[in-house]
């Protein structure tokens, strides 16, 4: 089977690992930033920026192993600026796998009230905490939406859009009243 990239592009608190545990492929190797950041975090924060560098590298390095092999690969990654994937096509080009952009983009209110449940207490050691601040989830929601117009130009060979806001739905476009 031709190796695979799956990445998930979504604000915080959108759903994207509720996304990826309930619905990720059989045998997908997983890369979830949260995740290693908070393994390789002194304090044990999954938003710890001193450990990121390190996160995106062992999860490069990941990708490239279970892609040279064949396999598919699950970034669950918020990918809200262009340049975070442009990385992994760029990946996935080197090992001609086929890729799929997942978007997950509820209505910013959604996501903020999501987010807004989460652990607010900052950590004294790395300074960040779970809820991440509103201006940040904003900016990101902010920055996929504008991009939703370009992304089939990005180089994704499919994209599917699992949540919008209705009134980003194609079929809601040029509808007579
Ligand atoms: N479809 C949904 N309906 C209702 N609640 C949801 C849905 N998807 C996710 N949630 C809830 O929203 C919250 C955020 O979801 P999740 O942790 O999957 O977001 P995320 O996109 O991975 O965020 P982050 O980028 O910060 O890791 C969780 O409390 C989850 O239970
Ligand atoms: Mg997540
Ligand atoms: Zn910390």
């Amino acid at each position: 089977m031709r190796a695979t990239l799956y990445a998930t592009i979504g604000p915080a608190g959108a759903g994207k690992t509720t996304w990826r545990h309930q619905h990720a492929p059989p045998g997908a190797t997983v890369i979830s930033l949260d995740e290693r950041r908070a393994t390789l975090s002194p304090c044990g924060c999954s938003a710890d920026p001193s450990v990121n560098a390190a996160a995106v590298e062992s999860g490069t390095a990941d990708t490239r192993a279970a892609l040279a092999a064949g396999g598919t690969v699950v970034w669950d990654v918020t990918n809200y600026l262009p340049r975070l994937r442009a990385h992994l096509l760029d990946l996935a080009a080197e090992f001609d796998a086929a890729t799929v952009g997942l978007v997950i983009l509820p209505p910013l209110l959604t996501v903020l009230a999501r987010n807004g449940r989460r652990d607010s207490r900052v950590c004294a050691v790395c300074g960040t905490a779970r809820r991440v601040p509103d201006p940040v989830v904003w900016a990101m929601h902010n920055a996929i939406t504008g991009s939703l117009p370009d992304l089939h130009r990005e180089g994704w060979h499919t994209l599917h859009f699992l949540s919008l806001p209705p009134y980003l739905h194609h079929r809601h476009h040029g509808r007579k009243p």
